[in-house]
């Protein structure tokens, strides 16, 4: 497809689908479990399911059939969880939500859930995948292999938009001709973008590069950390994906961006106190 959000709309028709056809859920009644803080783009579908208010705000009405769970609890998956569902849709690590990784032995018992339940484990790597976590595939970090694979951004080597949902053909396979389509998606010049932009990253080795380089990142930013307390209330990331956490009651990331300085965060807490 072209964009993550395409791509992300494609897996949500891929699992409506073989929850139809495969699963044998009735038409219509198919259900998704998403997490609750996750973002998986800007169509009025996705959106949706956002629990994000500025993302909804106005846009509606919403298409049905999500269902919510809270990130990393499986018992809330489970109780989210109902004879109709085919299927998980889950980030590897929450970026938007703010760079926040998945608790530990998560992913490994999500994935013996959902083949116990036959319910799809559709990861959505739109921005952790290719490299970016030090890994091909941030779902390498947890040991597992989700049935589908949701790519972006990277795939396309910052030159244009190309987006892929990747899945075994026995998930696959429910699309047939006409189910679905569009006019620029796989266009040769993307393909070949896209193919060129992979192997960049293998012959370079960028994928072993974000992994050492990531490290050295979080190291240093530790130290700042550690000099800059409370200003920093956290560093976290795999590979070149860091998130800093800056403490709320000094200041947010949006402040951060449009041109704050912690000299007026300092002095704005002294005033406080
Ligand atoms: C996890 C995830 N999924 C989907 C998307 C949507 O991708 P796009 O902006 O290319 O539509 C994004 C965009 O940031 C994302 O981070």
């Amino acid at each position: 497809m072209n964009t993550g959000a395409e791509a992300v709309e494609t897996a949500i028709k891929c699992a409506r689908r073989w929850g139809h056809r495969v699963k044998g859920i009735p038409d219509g009644r198919q259900q998704i479990l998403v997490a609750r803080g996750n973002f998986h783009g800007r169509t009025s579908t996705i959106i949706g399911f956002s629990s994000e208010p500025s993302y909804r705000d106005g846009f509606g009405p919403f298409c049905g059939g999500f269902r919510h769970f809270a990130y990393g609890d499986m018992d809330s998956i489970r109780a989210a969880a109902t004879d109709d569902t085919c299927a998980v849709l889950i980030e590897p690590i929450r970026g938007e939500a703010g760079v926040l990784l998945p608790p530990p032995g998560f992913f490994a018992e999500l994935r013996a859930w959902c083949t116990e339940n036959k319910v799809l484990l559709i990861d959505d790597e739109v921005q952790a995948g290719l490299g970016r976590t030090g890994k091909w595939f941030a779902f390498e970090h947890e040991g597992i292999r989700p049935d589908a694979l949701i790519l972006g951004k990277a795939l396309g080597a910052g030159l244009l938009p190309v987006s892929a949902f990747c899945a075994d053909a026995a998930v696959m396979d429910v699309f047939t001709p006409n189910s679905h389509g569009s006019t620029f998606g796989g266009n040769a010049l993307a393909a070949a973008v896209a193919l060129e932009g992979l192997k960049v990253l293998e012959e370079e080795g960028l994928v072993e590069r974000s992994a050492e380089m990531g490290a050295y990142l979080i190291a240093r930013l530790r130290d700042v950390q550690a000099e800059a307390r409370p200003l920093i209330r956290d560093v976290r990331g795999r590979g070149l994906w860091v998130g800093v956490d800056i403490e709320p009651s000094c200041a947010t990331a949006r402040d951060w961006s449009s041109g704050w300085r912690p000299a007026a965060c300092c002095r704005r807490r002294r005033t406080k106190r």
